[in-house]
């Protein structure tokens, strides 16, 4: 599929099995668009799992490749790391063409994706997403940051790529928490503006679940679909790109809380699904029923859909210090039914009343 950008419009290519096929796909962005030098930049892990064979799949393709090995984790994710790649760019006299490939999941993506909007001014940079989130979320749409000592992504820029190029079977090697961690992004996808999604993950999750490539490829593909979707409507977020929050006002909040430590960003965006929709409920936009379908799902996802232990308070007072809250308001992404979604602008005193509701009657 294509993320329509006009001159930064980009292909996703997805498919299952085609990893080896990369170097063949890149040469065809060859003189237009990268010349012969690139540099893959991905972490020990992932170097010895896929990025052996994908650098050695270049070479053959006659590209000169350098290697960019960053520790696993998101601690990678901060400006020193730009640093390092910036002066291997420079060591190895990579110029206006020169491409970097992102091997990896969002941390990779993230990094390299600042790293090549700032060297010369911008450099082309193509991803190889390896995780659910990274295929389904975060190569897609141009959004690369780091992290600073204060704050998650403070750091970052618009910067789309040349190329997506996802291999649903490098899924296979991730461990289970990572893949549905993912499935939470997944399932969002389906609230927000797929309701056929939606059904599919409802009858199908063991087959989803036991990795099943085939069922792998629809879920990413439409997930992509729809983000690639609006992303070309709105590139810079702007109303419509806010559907894509759904679920994550609280659970970004969950993550500042725990300190990124207690639940993987899928499951903290889980729970700030069902209490959207709970807020969707008490606002009558819908009725219990799309709610509980909700949380029946997650649920046989394997996510967790109460937050036992976390004060409201806390959750609240993180929210507050959340861009999305403006004055005494939050825009809030709420459904109207499975498939739809609205913004709704709410009072934060509505808020702060369901949020201690919502942890009273989960947190036994
Ligand atoms: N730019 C965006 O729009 C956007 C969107 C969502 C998330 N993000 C960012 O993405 C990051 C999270 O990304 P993530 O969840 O992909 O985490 P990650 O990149 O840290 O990967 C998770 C773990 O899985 C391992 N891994 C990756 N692929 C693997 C594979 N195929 N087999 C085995 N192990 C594998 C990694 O080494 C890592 O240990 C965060 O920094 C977040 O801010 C960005």
């Amino acid at each position: 599929m294509q993320v329509r950008l006009r001159a930064r419009s980009y292909p996703v290519e997805i498919g299952k099995g085609i990893f080896s096929r990369f170097g063949k796909r890149l040469s065809k962005l060859r003189p237009a668009v990268i010349g012969m030098k690139v540099a893959v930049v991905t972490n020990p892990r992932l170097l010895k799992l896929y990025g052996k064979g994908l650098i050695h799949n270049l070479r053959a393709e006659g590209f000169a490749v350098t290697t960019i090995v960053v520790p696993d984790g998101e601690r990678s994710k901060d400006l020193s790391w730009v640093g390092r790649i910036i002066d291997k760019l420079v060591a190895g006299k990579f110029e206006r063409r020169s491409a970097l490939i992102a091997l990896g999941g969002g941390v990779i993506g993230d990094l390299t994706g600042f790293a090549a909007s700032a060297y010369l001014r911008g450099i082309p940079y193509i991803h190889v997403p390896t995780t659910v989130i990274a295929q389904v979320d975060s190569s897609v749409g141009g959004k690369t940051a780091v992290n600073h000592a204060k704050g998650k992504n403070l750091i970052g820029a618009f910067y789309q790529p040349k190329l997506v190029f996802a291999d649903v079977e490098v899924l296979n090697s991730l461990n289970f928490r990572e893949l549905i961690g993912g499935l939470a992004e997944v399932i969002k996808y389906g609230v927000i503006a797929d309701a056929k999604l939606f059904r599919f993950l409802e009858t199908d999750m063991a087959r989803i679940l036991s990795r099943d490539p085939d069922a792998w490829l629809y879920l990413v593909s439409r997930s992509c679909a729809i983000k690639a979707a609006v992303v070309s409507a709105d590139e810079r977020e702007g109303d419509r790109r806010r559907i894509l929050n759904y679920g994550h006002t609280l659970g970004h909040a969950i993550e500042t809380v725990t300190s990124y430590r207690g639940y993987t960003h899928g499951e903290a965006i889980a729970m700030g699904m069902v209490f959207a929709a709970q807020l969707s409920v008490a606002e009558g936009l819908c009725g219990t029923t799309t709610a509980k379908r909700q949380c029946d799902l997650l649920v046989k996802a394997g996510l967790p859909t109460t937050m036992p232990g976390l004060p409201h308070a806390a959750v609240m007072h993180a929210m507050d210090r959340d861009k999305k809250v403006v004055a005494e308001q939050v825009n809030f992404v709420l459904v109207d039914r499975i498939g739809r979604v609205r913004v709704k602008t709410i009072e934060k005193q509505k808020i702060r009343r369901a949020l201690k509701s919502f942890c009273q009657s989960t947190s036994s």
